[in-house]
């Protein structure tokens, strides 16, 4: 689907839809419409309950008439709607035009004047994560529609391209995820990562499992070795001129978690494809990232690895030497992510950034605390975190912080023999798993941990999203890199 702005007068367009998106507190925006749109419009609200609340939507039949169909759709109160009303509501009208066969749409916002940029970008991002679907499997391709223009009434054109590539990067991650263990594995990620740096002109550096070894991450070479396909290290680089910050950006990447040794029932393996999230999401950046140039120095790094049961697996007990020289015992083969990221994060540290952003789907437990739809947020700098739950809001991705400063349960993962013990137990499990990750942060590293266990991956459609992969974290990362002045 194209998103374009558009700049004529509301009578000269020439196409199927036209979508009004409106306040519950006035309608007014109707009269907006030619006089017979307007009317028609009119006559079946008399008898319609449309009340303009945040996500109702009413078709309104106008055959005969300029365009042929009308939607109305609700935003809520004014003073709650925030920039992802708009994109949630620019969602919303795409699935509809989806399954309404509708090719083309304008769509008019309450307000006057040219569009705002970051309203404009909203509408567009959001229009395209709405139209998002992973079929590639689906034989029977004719079932599937998709709009061919959504045209922004009064829209910014420039901000409307940002849309476009924030967007991009998120159905991008989404696709990567979505993909089975049987087509991405580390070495097939790993060459996507490099496809992905020679088109958009980034520095990648791959690791192999002899080269690994070398560099002394055992951690991370120990989780996949129950694997037929070796762990990888994914390094990507986009610098620009000049830049204000040094951004390290660390995705978990297990490319299928079946626990290991400590193997998850059927159920809780079910869906274990996604476990490489935040690796997928840290792609998604990157590629946006090279397009929109920041004045910000980001390195991407994925710890790619598979969780396989197998003679050569890594078993509990085993104590494993992790990059930064430190011990880990392993009480539990399942806990496998923060073991490959114990090798990730040091790695990480070593190129000395100003900050590190890592994101996981770490733990189970995060679920438990906060539902599927929030991220746990966990820092060593109160004022890194708050900048990120400040563009986590804009962008619409829930964050909440947990503690960090709970020093008798950090004792929880002190170990008999080593270092550090890979589990805590059962309570405050997310948090557990973050004091982990931070043995592993160098000194004087700002550092927040998103543990997106819940909301990377939906079991159903809502806002917009589709069941599966949602790309979280890709925006809430991009806002910040570009500092939400687009
Ligand atoms: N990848 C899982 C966490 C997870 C669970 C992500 C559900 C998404 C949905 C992680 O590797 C894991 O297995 N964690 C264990 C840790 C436990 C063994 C301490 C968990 O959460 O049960
Ligand atoms: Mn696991
Ligand atoms: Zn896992």
């Amino acid at each position: 689907m194209e998103v374009k702005a558009y700049s004529d007068e509301i009578k000269n367009f020439k196409g199927d839809a036209v979508a009004l998106l409106l306040y519950e507190e006035n309608f007014k925006t109707i009269g907006r419409l030619t006089r017979g749109l307007a009317n028609r419009v009119r006559k079946v609200l008399e008898t319609e309950n449309f009340k303009a609340k945040e996500g109702q939507l009413l078709k309104v039949p106008t055959p005969g008439l300029s365009v042929r169909v009308v939607y109305l759709i609700g935003l809520g109160k004014r003073e709650k709607v925030d920039e992802d009303t708009y994109r949630r509501a620019s969602a919303l009208l795409a699935k509809r035009m989806r399954s309404d066969r509708v090719k083309s749409a304008l769509l008019i916002t309450p307000r006057r004047g040219e569009l705002p940029r970051d309203i404009s970008k909203a509408l567009a991002e959001g229009a395209l994560l709405g139209n998002y679907t992973f079929d590639k499997y689906k034989s029977k391709k004719e079932e599937s529609f998709s709009p061919e223009e959504l045209y922004i009434y009064r829209g910014d054109e420039k901000a409307i391209e940002v849309g476009k590539i924030f967007a991009e990067a998120q159905n991008y991650a989404r696709d990567l995820v979505n993909e089975p263990g049987n087509v991405i594995n580390p070495i097939t990620l790993a060459q996507e990562a490099q496809k992905l740096a020679k088109e958009l002109g980034l520095e990648c550096k791959v690791y192999d499992e002899t080269q690994l070894k070398e560099m002394g991450m055992e951690a991370l070479l120990a989780v996949g070795r129950g694997s037929a396909t070796p762990p990888r290290l994914i390094h990507l680089v986009y610098k620009p001129k000049k830049a204000r910050e040094k951004l390290v950006l660390v995705g978990k990447g297990l490319t299928f978690d079946s626990g290991g040794l400590n193997i998850k029932p059927g159920d809780y393996m079910r869906n274990m494809k996604m476990d490489k999230s935040g690796a997928c999401a840290v792609l998604g950046v990157m590629r946006a990232v090279a397009k929109l140039k920041p004045d910000v120095e980001v390195h991407g790094i994925i710890g790619a690895a598979e969780n396989m049961p197998d003679g050569k697996a890594y078993r509990p007990d085993d104590v494993l030497r992790a990059k930064n020289g430190k011990f880990i015992e392993i009480d539990n083969t399942d806990a496998e992510g923060r073991v490959t990221m114990a090798d990730t994060l040091s790695y990480a540290s070593e190129l000395k950034p100003d900050r590190i952003i890592d994101m996981a789907t770490l733990t189970g437990a995060c679920i438990v605390a906060l539902g599927e739809y929030t991220a746990g947020l966990f820092t060593n700098s109160e004022n890194f975190a708050k900048e990120i739950k400040r563009f986590a809001k804009k962008a619409g991705e829930r964050v909440w912080e947990l503690p960090m400063d709970d020093e008798r349960l950090r004792k929880k993962i002190r170990s008999q023999v080593a270092d550090v013990l890979n589990t805590g137990g059962r309570y405050g499990g997310a948090i557990t798993a973050a004091m982990f990750l931070q043995e592993f942060v160098g000194e004087g590293i700002d550092w927040v941990h998103l543990d997106i266990a819940g909301p990377a991956w939906s079991k159903e459609d809502y806002a917009y999203y589709t069941k599966g992969a949602t790309g979280f974290g890709v925006r809430t990362c991009l806002e910040y890199i570009t500092k939400g002045s687009i």
